[in-house]
């Protein structure tokens, strides 16, 4: 692929996007898992290369990336801050300008987004966001895929975001103001979403609770993260002590509508930022959100690298 061609298009935030664009991206997705449910062939994306760069680590965003661009016929390029010439000073613009040259599709998960948006500008080939310290739109993706597969369509909803304004909150809000669902949100003093950093057009898809369970009051979502996200380490031993209050519990499900359910994008950590009996409990669906990871990044490399189907 060539810079100008159609189809050039990156992910690197949600609201890279528009709302039919997901419409048709989820309706693929089920497409796309229906097929590898019975077992039936589906590889569009034969002789394609995906690069999986990786300066953080990670369980999920490899597996579910690597697995999935197999089974479509491709294959993977593994690297790491520590086994290439990122770890030692080369630029990203020349980095990219490289990699791009040799693969059909990049993935990274790095800290700051404006490093990803510099290897974007530089790649001849799609750019998707595999987390950032501000974005993880691949992660909202699955989830709001699992929230339509359990309960129809998520427009007019309710989620509460329960803890750190992070990565995940931020995509959250972009989502909810894409998608037309509403976020409840509520944060430790301190740990406050930024609606310029979130990338958000005005404050309209959300509204912020002191109390945690206020926010979860009425939602048909509660959905939470870990208190310290990677590269911030640091900050570990404040940041339990400001997070107390903000473990999804029992009494914070109850709160919420009665057939709620509960998300986490994972690692967990129980007994931090959510109780055992919430995780492992009948409301939540965690094991279809980490599976589904593998589903929606399917449809979207296949997006990205040969456009619509049909
Ligand atoms: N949820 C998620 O991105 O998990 P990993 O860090 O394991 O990739
Ligand atoms: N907010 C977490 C998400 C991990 C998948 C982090 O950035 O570490």
């Amino acid at each position: 692929m060539k810079p100008g061609d159609r189809l050039m298009r990156h992910y690197l935030q949600f609201k890279d996007l528009r709302a039919e664009e997901y419409a048709y991206l989820f309706e693929r997705t089920r497409i796309i898992k229906t097929r590898f449910k019975n077992y039936e062939k589906y590889q569009p994306l034969v002789d394609r290369t995906l690069a999986m760069i990786f300066e953080k680590a990670s369980t999920r965003t490899r597996v579910s990336f690597e697995a999935g661009m197999y089974q479509m016929g491709g294959s993977v390029v593994h690297l790491t801050t520590g086994d290439s010439q990122l770890g030692r000073a080369e630029p990203v613009e020349d980095s990219a300008r490289v990699i791009s040259r040799m693969v059909d599709l990049v993935m990274i998960r790095t800290y700051e987004q404006a490093k990803l948006e510099a290897f974007a500008a530089h790649s001849r080939v799609p750019v998707i966001n595999g987390l950032t310290n501000e974005f993880h739109p691949c992660q909202v993706l699955a989830d709001i895929y699992t929230f339509i597969e359990h309960r129809g369509g998520i427009a007019g909803k309710v989620v509460a975001w329960v803890g750190d304004g992070n990565n995940m909150a931020n995509s959250w809000l972009q989502a909810a103001e894409i998608l037309g669902f509403k976020v409840h949100v509520s944060t430790p003093h301190g740990y406050e979403v930024d609606p310029a950093r979130a990338g958000l057009r005005d404050r309209g898809c959300y509204e912020v609770f002191k109390d945690p369970m206020q926010a979860c009051r009425g939602a048909h979502l509660v959905t939470t993260d870990v208190w310290t996200s990677m590269g911030f380490e640091a900050e570990n031993d404040a940041r339990r002590e400001a997070f107390a209050d903000w473990c999804v519990d029992a009494e914070m499900m109850a709160a919420a509508q009665a057939d709620a359910l509960f998300m986490h994008c994972l690692p967990a950590h129980r007994g931090e930022e959510v109780a055992a009996e919430v995780i492992d409990g009948p409301q939540s669906v965690v094991w279809d959100e980490a599976e589904n990871r593998m589903h929606v990044q399917k449809a979207l490399m296949e997006y990205l690298l040969i456009g619509r189907i049909g």
